[in-house]
Protein backbone atom coordinates (compact mmCIF):
# COMPACT_ATOMS: atom_id res chain seq x y z
CA UNK A 1 0.00 0.00 0.00
CA UNK A 2 1.51 3.30 -1.07
CA UNK A 3 2.12 5.79 1.62
CA UNK A 4 0.24 8.43 0.12
CA UNK A 5 -2.07 9.89 2.47
CA UNK A 6 -5.99 9.74 1.63
CA UNK A 7 -8.10 11.30 4.83
CA UNK A 8 -11.71 10.17 6.05
CA UNK A 9 -13.57 12.19 8.15
CA UNK A 10 -16.40 10.40 9.92
CA UNK A 11 -19.21 12.38 11.84
CA UNK A 12 -22.17 11.46 14.41
CA UNK A 13 -25.35 10.62 12.72
CA UNK A 14 -28.33 10.85 13.96
CA UNK A 15 -29.37 7.21 12.63
CA UNK A 16 -27.48 4.06 11.16
CA UNK A 17 -29.61 1.99 9.03
CA UNK A 18 -30.08 -0.19 6.51
CA UNK A 19 -29.37 -3.50 5.00
CA UNK A 20 -25.20 -4.30 4.29
CA UNK A 21 -24.13 -6.78 1.31
CA UNK A 22 -20.84 -8.06 2.54
CA UNK A 23 -17.65 -8.42 0.37
CA UNK A 24 -16.79 -12.76 0.14
CA UNK A 25 -14.69 -13.81 3.13
CA UNK A 26 -11.19 -12.97 2.65
CA UNK A 27 -9.94 -16.23 4.18
CA UNK A 28 -12.05 -18.60 2.10
CA UNK A 29 -11.34 -16.69 -1.26
CA UNK A 30 -7.47 -17.17 -0.69
CA UNK A 31 -8.32 -20.83 -0.47
CA UNK A 32 -10.82 -20.89 -3.24
CA UNK A 33 -8.36 -19.61 -5.73
CA UNK A 34 -5.22 -21.58 -4.97
CA UNK A 35 -6.83 -25.18 -4.41
CA UNK A 36 -9.05 -24.68 -7.30
CA UNK A 37 -5.96 -23.59 -9.26
CA UNK A 38 -4.60 -27.11 -8.19
CA UNK A 39 -7.96 -29.29 -8.94
CA UNK A 40 -8.63 -31.10 -12.45
CA UNK A 41 -11.57 -29.06 -13.72
CA UNK A 42 -12.77 -25.73 -13.69
CA UNK A 43 -14.26 -23.59 -11.30
CA UNK A 44 -16.52 -20.30 -11.01
CA UNK A 45 -15.93 -18.64 -7.63
CA UNK A 46 -18.93 -15.55 -7.31
CA UNK A 47 -18.09 -13.52 -4.55
CA UNK A 48 -15.09 -13.35 -4.56
CA UNK A 49 -13.04 -11.23 -1.62
CA UNK A 50 -12.98 -7.93 -3.95
CA UNK A 51 -9.85 -6.49 -2.16
CA UNK A 52 -6.26 -6.14 -3.04
CA UNK A 53 -5.21 -9.28 -0.65
CA UNK A 54 -6.92 -11.67 -2.09
CA UNK A 55 -5.87 -10.31 -6.11
CA UNK A 56 -2.09 -10.42 -4.78
CA UNK A 57 -3.36 -14.05 -4.44
CA UNK A 58 -4.77 -14.20 -7.82
CA UNK A 59 -1.48 -12.56 -9.28
CA UNK A 60 1.01 -14.76 -8.00
CA UNK A 61 -1.18 -17.88 -9.29
CA UNK A 62 -1.02 -16.70 -12.72
CA UNK A 63 2.42 -15.95 -12.25
CA UNK A 64 2.59 -19.61 -11.63
CA UNK A 65 0.82 -20.43 -14.94
CA UNK A 66 -2.53 -20.96 -13.82
CA UNK A 67 -5.15 -19.37 -16.43
CA UNK A 68 -7.64 -17.33 -14.12
CA UNK A 69 -10.29 -15.05 -15.57
CA UNK A 70 -12.33 -12.18 -13.61
CA UNK A 71 -15.65 -11.50 -14.57
CA UNK A 72 -18.58 -9.91 -12.16
CA UNK A 73 -18.54 -6.54 -10.66
CA UNK A 74 -15.59 -4.80 -9.31
CA UNK A 75 -17.32 -5.29 -5.71
CA UNK A 76 -18.49 -8.93 -6.39
CA UNK A 77 -15.85 -10.44 -8.63
CA UNK A 78 -16.29 -13.97 -9.79
CA UNK A 79 -13.26 -15.45 -10.77
CA UNK A 80 -13.10 -18.33 -13.71
CA UNK A 81 -10.36 -20.86 -12.31
CA UNK A 82 -9.01 -23.48 -14.90
CA UNK A 83 -7.60 -25.69 -12.35
CA UNK A 84 -3.69 -27.52 -13.27
CA UNK A 85 -4.46 -30.83 -12.37
CA UNK A 86 -4.82 -33.54 -14.64
CA UNK A 87 -5.71 -37.68 -14.02
CA UNK A 88 -3.14 -39.54 -12.73
CA UNK A 89 -0.30 -38.76 -10.09
CA UNK A 90 2.02 -38.71 -11.80
CA UNK A 91 1.37 -35.54 -13.71
CA UNK A 92 -0.42 -33.97 -10.54
CA UNK A 93 1.85 -31.06 -9.97
CA UNK A 94 1.17 -28.45 -13.05
CA UNK A 95 2.37 -25.17 -11.49
CA UNK A 96 5.30 -23.87 -13.92
CA UNK A 97 8.53 -21.87 -12.36
CA UNK A 98 7.79 -18.32 -11.92
CA UNK A 99 9.53 -15.83 -14.30
CA UNK A 100 10.37 -13.22 -11.56
CA UNK A 101 9.89 -12.85 -7.64
CA UNK A 102 6.19 -13.44 -6.08
CA UNK A 103 4.57 -10.52 -4.36
CA UNK A 104 2.16 -10.84 -1.51
CA UNK A 105 2.29 -7.56 -0.67
CA UNK A 106 0.09 -6.91 2.21
CA UNK A 107 -1.32 -10.42 2.73
CA UNK A 108 0.14 -12.87 5.21
CA UNK A 109 -2.59 -15.41 4.02
CA UNK A 110 -0.80 -15.21 0.21
CA UNK A 111 2.97 -15.79 1.74
CA UNK A 112 2.15 -18.45 4.27
CA UNK A 113 -0.34 -20.49 1.90
CA UNK A 114 1.86 -20.32 -1.16
CA UNK A 115 5.15 -21.03 0.65
CA UNK A 116 3.54 -24.38 1.80
CA UNK A 117 2.68 -25.05 -2.10
CA UNK A 118 5.90 -24.07 -3.61
CA UNK A 119 7.91 -26.10 -1.28
CA UNK A 120 6.26 -29.21 -3.04
CA UNK A 121 6.68 -28.14 -6.56
CA UNK A 122 9.84 -28.59 -8.33
CA UNK A 123 11.27 -25.18 -9.00
CA UNK A 124 12.76 -22.00 -7.44
CA UNK A 125 10.26 -19.64 -6.17
CA UNK A 126 11.07 -16.21 -4.33
CA UNK A 127 8.51 -14.49 -2.50
CA UNK A 128 8.38 -11.15 -1.15
CA UNK A 129 5.72 -8.82 0.56
CA UNK A 130 5.36 -5.12 1.30
CA UNK A 131 7.48 -3.78 4.30
CA UNK A 132 5.04 -4.46 7.09
CA UNK A 133 4.71 -8.17 5.96
CA UNK A 134 8.39 -8.14 5.68
CA UNK A 135 8.67 -7.24 9.13
CA UNK A 136 6.36 -10.43 10.05
CA UNK A 137 7.16 -13.68 11.26
CA UNK A 138 8.20 -16.44 9.35
CA UNK A 139 10.30 -18.41 11.47
CA UNK A 140 7.23 -20.31 12.21
CA UNK A 141 6.82 -21.39 8.73
CA UNK A 142 9.91 -21.75 8.01
CA UNK A 143 10.83 -24.69 10.57
CA UNK A 144 8.06 -26.74 10.20
CA UNK A 145 8.16 -26.77 6.62
CA UNK A 146 11.88 -28.18 6.78
CA UNK A 147 10.99 -30.80 8.66
CA UNK A 148 8.69 -31.93 6.23
CA UNK A 149 12.15 -31.78 4.06
CA UNK A 150 11.18 -28.39 2.50
CA UNK A 151 14.18 -26.11 1.30
CA UNK A 152 13.27 -23.10 2.36
CA UNK A 153 15.16 -19.89 3.36
CA UNK A 154 14.51 -16.28 4.42
CA UNK A 155 16.10 -13.22 5.55
CA UNK A 156 17.64 -12.64 9.21
CA UNK A 157 18.84 -16.21 9.73
CA UNK A 158 15.80 -17.45 8.04
CA UNK A 159 13.48 -14.81 10.09
CA UNK A 160 11.80 -12.84 7.29
CA UNK A 161 10.75 -12.44 3.72
CA UNK A 162 11.92 -12.57 1.28
CA UNK A 163 11.66 -15.95 1.40
CA UNK A 164 13.50 -18.60 -1.21
CA UNK A 165 11.85 -21.96 -1.83
CA UNK A 166 13.40 -24.57 -3.99
CA UNK A 167 10.55 -26.82 -4.10
CA UNK A 168 11.52 -30.81 -3.48
CA UNK A 169 9.96 -34.30 -2.97
CA UNK A 170 8.58 -33.31 1.12
CA UNK A 171 7.53 -36.04 3.47
CA UNK A 172 4.86 -35.86 5.69
CA UNK A 173 5.55 -35.43 9.71
CA UNK A 174 3.62 -35.42 12.97
CA UNK A 175 3.62 -31.93 13.90
CA UNK A 176 2.25 -29.94 17.33
CA UNK A 177 1.10 -26.11 16.27
CA UNK A 178 3.36 -23.89 18.36
CA UNK A 179 1.27 -20.89 17.56
CA UNK A 180 -2.97 -21.03 16.89
CA UNK A 181 -2.38 -19.84 13.41
CA UNK A 182 -4.93 -21.46 10.51
CA UNK A 183 -2.11 -19.34 7.89
CA UNK A 184 0.76 -22.02 9.45
CA UNK A 185 -1.84 -24.60 9.51
CA UNK A 186 -2.72 -24.58 5.89
CA UNK A 187 0.63 -23.94 4.52
CA UNK A 188 1.45 -27.16 6.13
CA UNK A 189 -1.05 -29.31 4.56
CA UNK A 190 -0.99 -27.87 1.54
CA UNK A 191 2.42 -28.86 1.92
CA UNK A 192 1.28 -32.31 3.15
CA UNK A 193 -1.03 -33.41 0.07
CA UNK A 194 1.94 -33.50 -2.15
CA UNK A 195 4.46 -35.00 0.36
CA UNK A 196 5.06 -39.21 1.09
CA UNK A 197 2.91 -40.31 3.72
CA UNK A 198 0.64 -38.62 6.20
CA UNK A 199 1.03 -35.49 7.78
CA UNK A 200 -0.92 -35.41 11.11
CA UNK A 201 -1.12 -32.09 12.90
CA UNK A 202 -2.08 -31.37 16.86
CA UNK A 203 -2.91 -27.89 17.61
CA UNK A 204 -2.95 -26.03 21.06
CA UNK A 205 -6.28 -24.18 20.05
CA UNK A 206 -8.34 -24.97 16.92
CA UNK A 207 -7.94 -22.21 14.65
CA UNK A 208 -10.11 -21.11 11.53
CA UNK A 209 -11.27 -24.49 9.47
CA UNK A 210 -11.94 -23.34 6.14
CA UNK A 211 -8.57 -25.46 4.68
CA UNK A 212 -10.17 -28.41 5.99
CA UNK A 213 -13.44 -28.17 5.05
CA UNK A 214 -13.12 -26.64 1.59
CA UNK A 215 -10.15 -30.14 1.33
CA UNK A 216 -13.05 -32.59 2.25
CA UNK A 217 -15.22 -30.95 -0.10
CA UNK A 218 -12.62 -30.86 -3.11
CA UNK A 219 -12.01 -34.55 -2.34
CA UNK A 220 -8.80 -34.74 0.05
CA UNK A 221 -8.40 -37.52 2.45
CA UNK A 222 -8.61 -35.42 5.64
CA UNK A 223 -9.96 -36.40 9.21
CA UNK A 224 -10.05 -33.66 12.01
CA UNK A 225 -11.42 -34.25 15.63
CA UNK A 226 -10.88 -32.07 18.45
CA UNK A 227 -7.35 -30.67 17.99
CA UNK A 228 -6.23 -33.27 15.46
CA UNK A 229 -5.85 -33.60 12.23
CA UNK A 230 -4.72 -36.21 9.59
CA UNK A 231 -4.26 -35.45 5.93
CA UNK A 232 -3.41 -38.50 3.54
CA UNK A 233 -1.40 -36.94 0.38
CA UNK A 234 -3.43 -37.26 -2.50
CA UNK A 235 -3.87 -39.83 -5.24
CA UNK A 236 -6.40 -38.37 -7.56
CA UNK A 237 -6.15 -34.28 -8.09
CA UNK A 238 -8.82 -32.26 -5.98
CA UNK A 239 -11.82 -32.14 -7.73
CA UNK A 240 -12.88 -28.21 -8.87
CA UNK A 241 -15.49 -26.63 -6.35
CA UNK A 242 -17.43 -23.78 -7.74
CA UNK A 243 -19.38 -21.88 -5.25
CA UNK A 244 -20.66 -18.56 -4.15
CA UNK A 245 -18.28 -17.36 -1.14
CA UNK A 246 -19.85 -16.35 2.32
CA UNK A 247 -20.30 -12.97 3.49
CA UNK A 248 -16.67 -12.04 6.31
CA UNK A 249 -17.86 -11.94 9.30
CA UNK A 250 -14.46 -9.97 10.05
CA UNK A 251 -15.86 -7.28 7.36
CA UNK A 252 -19.24 -7.84 9.06
CA UNK A 253 -17.46 -7.02 12.92
CA UNK A 254 -17.96 -3.20 11.85
CA UNK A 255 -21.36 -3.12 11.84
CA UNK A 256 -22.13 -5.30 14.61
CA UNK A 257 -20.14 -2.91 16.78
CA UNK A 258 -21.42 0.21 15.04
CA UNK A 259 -24.99 -0.94 14.82
CA UNK A 260 -24.25 -2.46 19.07
CA UNK A 261 -23.04 1.12 20.29
CA UNK A 262 -25.08 4.00 17.78
CA UNK A 263 -27.68 5.33 19.96
CA UNK A 264 -29.95 4.85 17.09
CA UNK A 265 -29.31 2.34 15.05
CA UNK A 266 -30.39 -1.34 13.15
CA UNK A 267 -28.22 -2.86 10.78
CA UNK A 268 -29.29 -6.32 8.82
CA UNK A 269 -25.81 -7.87 7.83
CA UNK A 270 -26.71 -10.17 4.69
CA UNK A 271 -25.27 -14.10 4.00
CA UNK A 272 -22.50 -13.31 6.42
CA UNK A 273 -20.09 -16.52 6.89
CA UNK A 274 -20.87 -18.13 10.38
CA UNK A 275 -18.33 -20.67 10.85
CA UNK A 276 -17.43 -21.18 14.24
CA UNK A 277 -14.06 -20.94 14.36
CA UNK A 278 -14.60 -17.72 13.57
CA UNK A 279 -17.70 -16.37 15.44
CA UNK A 280 -16.15 -15.26 19.06
CA UNK A 281 -16.96 -11.71 17.77
CA UNK A 282 -20.64 -12.37 18.40
CA UNK A 283 -20.40 -14.57 21.14
CA UNK A 284 -18.18 -11.57 22.87
CA UNK A 285 -20.89 -8.88 21.77
CA UNK A 286 -23.92 -11.36 23.10
CA UNK A 287 -21.66 -11.33 26.83
CA UNK A 288 -21.84 -7.46 26.31
CA UNK A 289 -25.25 -7.51 26.33
CA UNK A 290 -25.39 -6.91 22.26
CA UNK A 291 -28.91 -7.10 20.52
CA UNK A 292 -28.59 -9.03 18.33
CA UNK A 293 -30.09 -12.34 16.04
CA UNK A 294 -29.32 -14.47 13.51
CA UNK A 295 -32.23 -15.41 11.20
CA UNK A 296 -32.17 -17.55 7.45
CA UNK A 297 -29.47 -19.94 9.16
CA UNK A 298 -27.97 -22.50 6.15
CA UNK A 299 -24.90 -24.05 4.91
CA UNK A 300 -23.27 -23.94 1.99
CA UNK A 301 -20.52 -25.97 0.58
CA UNK A 302 -19.30 -26.96 4.00
CA UNK A 303 -19.80 -23.55 5.62
CA UNK A 304 -22.58 -22.01 7.59
CA UNK A 305 -24.06 -18.67 6.73
CA UNK A 306 -26.71 -16.29 8.17
CA UNK A 307 -28.24 -12.83 8.35
CA UNK A 308 -27.47 -11.02 11.77
CA UNK A 309 -29.33 -8.06 12.67
CA UNK A 310 -27.78 -5.92 15.17
CA UNK A 311 -29.72 -2.73 17.23
CA UNK A 312 -28.30 -0.08 19.71
CA UNK A 313 -27.06 -1.90 22.63
CA UNK A 314 -26.47 -0.95 26.11
CA UNK A 315 -23.14 -2.77 26.16
CA UNK A 316 -20.86 -3.77 29.58
CA UNK A 317 -17.35 -4.60 29.89
CA UNK A 318 -16.25 -8.47 29.70
CA UNK A 319 -13.19 -10.66 29.83
CA UNK A 320 -11.93 -11.57 26.57
CA UNK A 321 -9.04 -14.36 26.72
CA UNK A 322 -7.83 -18.46 26.62
CA UNK A 323 -9.09 -20.37 23.69
CA UNK A 324 -11.93 -17.47 22.46
CA UNK A 325 -8.74 -15.33 21.25
CA UNK A 326 -8.35 -17.21 17.77
CA UNK A 327 -12.05 -17.31 16.82
CA UNK A 328 -11.75 -13.51 16.87
CA UNK A 329 -8.10 -12.27 16.73
CA UNK A 330 -8.86 -10.36 13.33
CA UNK A 331 -11.85 -8.33 15.19
CA UNK A 332 -9.81 -7.30 18.26
CA UNK A 333 -9.63 -3.83 16.77
CA UNK A 334 -13.25 -3.02 16.40
CA UNK A 335 -14.02 -4.82 19.82
CA UNK A 336 -11.44 -2.27 21.80
CA UNK A 337 -13.90 0.40 20.24
CA UNK A 338 -17.16 -1.64 21.96
CA UNK A 339 -15.00 -1.99 24.77
CA UNK A 340 -14.69 2.04 24.83
CA UNK A 341 -18.16 2.24 25.06
CA UNK A 342 -18.91 -0.30 26.93
CA UNK A 343 -19.88 0.24 30.72
CA UNK A 344 -16.82 -1.00 33.02
CA UNK A 345 -13.52 -2.76 32.23
CA UNK A 346 -13.04 -4.68 29.34
CA UNK A 347 -10.02 -6.81 29.52
CA UNK A 348 -8.19 -8.50 26.67
CA UNK A 349 -5.58 -10.83 27.03
CA UNK A 350 -3.48 -14.19 25.56
CA UNK A 351 -3.79 -12.27 22.15
CA UNK A 352 -0.16 -11.62 22.08
CA UNK A 353 -0.41 -12.70 18.33
CA UNK A 354 -1.95 -8.90 17.82
CA UNK A 355 1.79 -7.32 17.86
CA UNK A 356 2.50 -9.64 14.39
CA UNK A 357 -0.11 -8.46 12.34
CA UNK A 358 -0.34 -5.76 9.73
CA UNK A 359 0.60 -3.26 12.67
CA UNK A 360 1.67 -3.86 16.19
CA UNK A 361 -2.53 -4.08 16.96
CA UNK A 362 -1.66 -3.41 20.66
CA UNK A 363 0.32 -0.57 20.64
CA UNK A 364 -1.44 1.15 17.39
CA UNK A 365 -5.07 0.75 19.04
CA UNK A 366 -4.30 1.85 21.96
CA UNK A 367 -2.34 4.79 20.53
CA UNK A 368 -4.88 5.83 17.81
CA UNK A 369 -8.34 5.21 20.46
CA UNK A 370 -6.24 7.43 23.25
CA UNK A 371 -6.40 10.39 20.92
CA UNK A 372 -9.96 10.40 20.81
CA UNK A 373 -10.14 9.92 24.72
CA UNK A 374 -10.20 6.64 25.30
CA UNK A 375 -8.50 5.05 28.78
CA UNK A 376 -6.63 2.30 27.45
CA UNK A 377 -3.79 0.57 28.96
CA UNK A 378 -1.74 -1.82 26.70
CA UNK A 379 -0.70 -5.39 28.01
CA UNK A 380 1.94 -7.24 26.68
CA UNK A 381 -0.32 -9.33 25.03
CA UNK A 382 -3.56 -7.60 25.12
CA UNK A 383 -5.48 -4.52 26.69
CA UNK A 384 -6.84 -3.21 29.58
CA UNK A 385 -9.85 -0.76 28.38
CA UNK A 386 -11.65 1.89 30.92
CA UNK A 387 -14.85 2.26 29.34
CA UNK A 388 -17.44 4.70 29.36
CA UNK A 389 -15.31 7.71 29.08
CA UNK A 390 -17.03 9.89 26.25
CA UNK A 391 -15.29 9.96 23.13
CA UNK A 392 -13.86 13.09 21.17
CA UNK A 393 -13.61 13.48 17.29
CA UNK A 394 -9.73 14.04 16.59
CA UNK A 395 -6.91 13.02 13.77
CA UNK A 396 -5.54 9.39 13.78
CA UNK A 397 -3.84 7.06 11.76
CA UNK A 398 -4.35 3.77 10.08
CA UNK A 399 -0.96 2.58 10.40
CA UNK A 400 -1.63 1.32 6.98
CA UNK A 401 -3.43 -1.47 8.60
CA UNK A 402 -7.08 -1.84 7.49
CA UNK A 403 -8.55 -3.26 10.52
CA UNK A 404 -7.16 -0.27 12.50
CA UNK A 405 -8.80 2.48 9.83
CA UNK A 406 -12.31 0.53 10.07
CA UNK A 407 -12.58 0.40 13.48
CA UNK A 408 -11.53 3.93 13.92
CA UNK A 409 -14.14 4.87 11.59
CA UNK A 410 -16.89 3.03 13.65
CA UNK A 411 -15.12 5.37 17.13
CA UNK A 412 -15.93 8.32 14.77
CA UNK A 413 -19.68 7.81 14.57
CA UNK A 414 -20.23 7.91 18.36
CA UNK A 415 -17.04 10.14 19.07
CA UNK A 416 -18.23 14.24 19.42
CA UNK A 417 -17.19 16.14 16.38
CA UNK A 418 -15.33 15.01 13.68
CA UNK A 419 -12.98 12.00 13.62
CA UNK A 420 -10.54 12.29 10.81
CA UNK A 421 -8.64 8.93 9.47
CA UNK A 422 -5.41 9.41 7.43
CA UNK A 423 -3.86 6.94 5.06
CA UNK A 424 -8.10 5.74 5.02
CA UNK A 425 -7.50 4.17 1.85
CA UNK A 426 -5.73 1.00 3.23
CA UNK A 427 -9.58 -0.46 3.40
CA UNK A 428 -8.68 -1.48 0.20
CA UNK A 429 -6.63 -4.63 1.71
CA UNK A 430 -10.04 -6.72 2.49
CA UNK A 431 -13.19 -4.32 1.52
CA UNK A 432 -12.71 -1.32 -1.13
CA UNK A 433 -16.22 -0.17 -0.61
CA UNK A 434 -16.30 0.16 3.19
CA UNK A 435 -16.88 4.07 3.35
CA UNK A 436 -19.47 3.92 0.59
CA UNK A 437 -20.96 1.00 2.74
CA UNK A 438 -20.75 3.07 6.08
CA UNK A 439 -22.12 6.08 4.70
CA UNK A 440 -25.09 4.34 2.89
CA UNK A 441 -26.39 3.60 6.70
CA UNK A 442 -25.66 6.95 7.82
CA UNK A 443 -27.68 8.73 4.56
C1 LIG B 1 -5.92 -16.08 8.42
C2 LIG B 1 -5.46 -16.48 9.65
C3 LIG B 1 -5.17 -15.55 10.74
C4 LIG B 1 -5.84 -14.20 10.51
C5 LIG B 1 -5.62 -13.70 9.12
C6 LIG B 1 -6.21 -14.67 8.12
C7 LIG B 1 -6.16 -17.11 7.39
O1 LIG B 1 -3.79 -15.35 10.82
O2 LIG B 1 -5.37 -13.26 11.46
O3 LIG B 1 -6.23 -12.45 8.94
O4 LIG B 1 -6.84 -16.83 6.37
O5 LIG B 1 -5.67 -18.24 7.55
P1 LIG B 1 -2.81 -16.35 11.62
O6 LIG B 1 -2.87 -17.66 10.94
O7 LIG B 1 -1.44 -15.74 11.54
O8 LIG B 1 -3.33 -16.41 13.02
Amino acid sequence: MARQNIAETVKPCPRLEGEVILPGDKSISHRAAIFNSLAWGKAEISNFAPGKDCLVTVSCLRALGVEIRRGGSQNCPTLLVSGTGKDGLKDMVMLKEPANVLNAENSGTTMRLLSGLLSSQPFLSIITGDASLRSRPMGRLIEPLRRMGAEIFGRGKDSFAPLVIRGRKLHGMEFSLPVPSAQIKSAILLAGLFAQGKTILYQPIPSRDHTERLFKHMGAELKSAGNLISLSPLINPLAAMSFRIPGDISSAAYFLIAGAIHPNARIVIKDCGINPTRTGIIDVLLAMGAKLKMENERMEVGEPLADIIVESSELKGVEIGGDIIPRLIDEIPVLAVAGCVARGKTGIRGAGELRVKESDRIATVSRELSRLGAKIEPLPDGMVIHGGKPLLGAEVDSHLDHRLAMSLAVAGLIAKGGTTINHAQVVQVSYPAFWQDLQNLAD
